[in-house]
């Protein structure tokens, strides 16, 4: 059983291109985690295009995330449902209706903050394909993105669009209301490959110039901003060139750190157990499968449990009250954050609205002394 003071450790797989193996490794990834002892629970966040439950031989209808967004299911720990691998659950994804795959803001909010408090020592999110804000902001929240990709041109390309595309939006949402910084931010974003653009540690050179009191947060972007790498469908023994090239691109453009975690091998017998994929990893035909996986597991270095002082799950804030917390701080004017009103301002720029939630609940000041009941 957690503690209150445990909270999970979140993987997310994305990678621009579709049908380049991300959903087949994401459960392969959570199935061998569970094996491992870890309790894990694999998220579908292809939202419209859910397909995580068909890989488990999950067939019947249950409970998905929609009914979580429709709000008629209170929490996701609610929607859980059992595989046929203990330690393993999952958060089906849903079917498409409209509007379910672009939820608003403050309801990705809570989805991340539903997120952080499940009681696993893993979650999965799988990453639907593209590069649309949704699916950047969920791998962006993520404690380590990983990008997969095939070896072939356009997928690295993709995966090399999605990458930016994934520091550019945590760097928008971070500097958003600083109106020099941001414009930067902007201009630099459209730039083209041919063109000079700053790299991360340029970049942070200028946010230091501009307002050295901003340089923490840029500086935390550069440490913590490290997408894992995995290539798939790799013929055995293969090193792909177009692979070196996308880290060097990364390095050489963007300024920032990628590691190249594994390798999986392109296996045709994969398609016989597309409605049972843990059954793969289990069946002789997917030995050579199971091992690349496991030795990435070993280059994720998964933490058997993780220590997040002063974020405790249990909230005495409904989900009602953060929602309202939330549009409260999102109609602030810009005026509030700047000018006379410096501190407030930095408040903004250091903290998003579920993190002033979470530090609220941890502070133990509940939603009676805000007057919000
Ligand atoms: N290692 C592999 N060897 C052979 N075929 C594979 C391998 N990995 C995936 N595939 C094939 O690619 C197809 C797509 O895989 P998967 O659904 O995991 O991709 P995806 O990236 O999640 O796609 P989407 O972007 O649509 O979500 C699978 O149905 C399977 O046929
Ligand atoms: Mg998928």
């Amino acid at each position: 059983m957690k503690s209150d003071k445990r909270s999970n450790t979140i993987f997310a797989v994305g990678g621009g291109k579709g049908g380049v193996g991300k959903s087949i490794f994401s459960v392969a990834l959570g199935t061998l985690l569970a094996d491992a002892g870890h309790s894990v629970i694999l998220a579908d966040l292809d939202l419209g295009a859910a397909n995580i439950h068909a890989c488990l031989g999950i067939l019947k209808k249950t409970a998905t995330i929609a009914d979580f967004i429709q709000k008629k299911a209170a929490s996701l720990e609610d929607i859980l449902i059992d595989t046929s691998r203990s330690n393993l659950k999952l958060i089906s994804g849903a079917d498409f209706m409209p509007g379910m795959a672009n939820p608003a803001y403050w309801m990705k909010l809570k989805i991340m903050r539903h997120i952080r408090s499940l009681p696993a020592d893993i979650v999965i999110l799988d990453l639907g394909a593209g590069v649309h804000f949704n699916t950047l902001d969920f791998f962006g929240v993520a404690d380590r993105g990983i990008v997969v990709t095939s070896p072939e041109p356009g997928a690295v390309m993709n995966a090399y669009g999605f990458i930016k595309g994934a520091l550019f939006r945590k760097l928008q949402s971070i500097f958003r209301k600083h109106s020099e910084i941001n414009s930067l931010v902007e201009s630099e974003s459209i730039k083209s490959e041919g063109e000079n653009r700053l790299t991360l540690e340029q970049f942070a050179e200028e946010v230091k110039r501009i307002d050295p009191e901003l340089y923490p947060l840029i500086n935390e972007v550069e440490q913590s901003f490290n997408p894992a790498l995995v290539v798939n469908r790799v013929p055995a023994g293969q090193s792909h060139i177009l692979v070196k090239n996308l880290i060097a691109l990364c390095t050489d453009k963007l300024g920032i750190k990628m590691e190249h975690i594994g390798n999986l091998p392109d296996m045709r017998e994969i398609s016989d157990y597309l409605l049972n994929i843990t059954g793969f990893i289990d069946a002789k035909a997917g030995k050579l499968y199971r091992s690349s996986v496991k030795s990435i597991i070993n280059r994720l270095n998964v933490p058997v449990t993780k220590e997040r002082p002063g974020t405790k799950p249990d909230t005495e804030f409904s989900d009602e009250d953060v929602e309202r917390i939330i549009k409260v701080m999102e109609q602030f004017d810009d005026s509030i954050f700047s000018g006379t009103n410096r501190e407030a301002w930095k408040l903004r720029m250091y903290f998003n609205p579920s993190d002033v939630v979470d530090f609220l609940i941890s502070r133990g000041i509940s939603h009676k002394t805000l007057g919000t009941e």
